[in-house]
């Protein structure tokens, strides 16, 4: 079964065509960075008009990239939530135009369920088990119990890892998005020049996260945790604030495993791109990390359309009152329309 998925719920306008859920014909994206970048994060107008534009030469070279004709494709699947309303609406009403022309299934996608999924495009992993999804919108902690389904044990309360990132680099005027650029200087910092503590949250917030008093930190009060005598440079601080954003990560996931049981843990979300969050969690005995390929780590249409054939599956279909949202669904089963 061949499907078109098609995402736009912030900043990038992706599209992919994919087999059986496993098998990726062809997944292409047209980036915003360069229009956001100068702003230093997005503007959700400009990224809504961006993907108006982009949306349909980016079908049409998906398609063609993909060896088949649009008659070929069985059903278009397209992220309706959450995000950008206005980003959000560009993929939708292309979804729907494409499903009512074709005569084929319209297929909702919850963004953070496919950001899960990524890790299946390259990884067989038995149900149930524990996701972490790291990105510039959001941080869960969660069970998955099937494809699509999954219950929220733990989330931000504030800052997601990525928004982070972005917000720290956008301080010392490294530019958008901070999460690549950090990640590169911090490869280049010194250890304990700077140490900053790592936020454990306790009682009924024990899985949760909290990524604000660390960003202050940094942009506010970088002296005050630096080593005597040392005038720290940006790198120890990118190195510093990175390797206290990893342990949270680290931790909040092994306790969610050890009280769980659940030992498959899965990683996904932008910032699953971080080359020390990868390392720490490949090398921890405590759980069986599964990791996706770097260019599934960001936003794309593959995760989106491979999700997609397990919700046909299930009999997951939108109507063409199907609308939009930008929360975030905090249901054990994910319904998206
Ligand atoms: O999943 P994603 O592409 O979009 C959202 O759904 O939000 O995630 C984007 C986020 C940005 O905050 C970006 O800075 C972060 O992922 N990111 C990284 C890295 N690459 C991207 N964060 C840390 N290290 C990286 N290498
Ligand atoms: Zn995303």
């Amino acid at each position: 079964m061949l499907i078109l998925g098609i995402e736009s719920s912030c900043d990038d306008t992706a599209c992919a065509v994919v087999e059986d859920g496993k098998r990726v014909l062809a997944s292409k994206l047209a980036s915003q960075v360069d229009v956001h970048k100068e702003f230093d994060g997005v503007v959700p107008e400009l990224a809504a008009r961006k993907h108006l534009e982009a949306i349909s030469p980016l079908i049409d070279s998906v398609i063609k990239e993909s060896g088949v004709t649009l008659k070929d494709i069985d059903a278009v699947a397209v992220t309706n939530r959450p995000g950008l309303i206005g980003s959000l609406l560009v993929g939708v009403s292309a979804a729907k135009g494409l499903a009512y022309a074709l005569s084929i299934p319209l297929i909702p996608v919850d963004h953070l369920a496919a950001h899960i999924y990524s890790v299946h495009l390259s990884h067989e992993i038995e149900l149930p088990y524990t996701a972490l999804v790291v990105s510039g919108g959001h941080t869960l902690l969660c069970r998955v119990d099937g494809h699509g389904e999954y219950s929220v044990a733990g989330t931000t309360l504030d800052d997601a890892a990525g928004e982070a990132y972005d917000k720290v680099a956008k301080h010392f005027g490294l530019g958008y998005p901070g999460g690549p650029v950090i990640d590169k200087l911090a490869a280049q910092g010194r250890e304990g020049i700077v140490k900053y503590s790592v936020t454990n949250l306790k009682g009924k917030d024990k899985y949760n996260f909290s990524f604000s008093g660390l960003k202050t930190a940094v942009i506010y009060q970088t002296q005050q945790f630096s080593k005597e005598g040392e005038t720290a440079a940006q790198a120890d601080i990118a190195l510093a604030f990175q390797n206290s954003v990893v342990e949270s990560l680290r931790r909040k996931t092994l306790l969610y495993v050890q009280d769980s049981g659940l030992k498959r843990v899965t990683l996904s979300g932008g910032v699953a791109a971080n080359s020390e969050l990868r390392r720490v969690f490949a090398e921890e005995q405590s759980f069986e990390a599964y990791i996706p390929e770097r260019k599934y780590t960001s936003d794309n249409a593959a995760m989106v359309a491979g999700l997609a054939y397990h919700l046909y599956n299930k009999g997951e279909r939108g109507g063409f009152d199907m609308e939009c949202s930008s929360r975030v669904l905090n249901k054990r089963e994910v319904k998206c329309v």
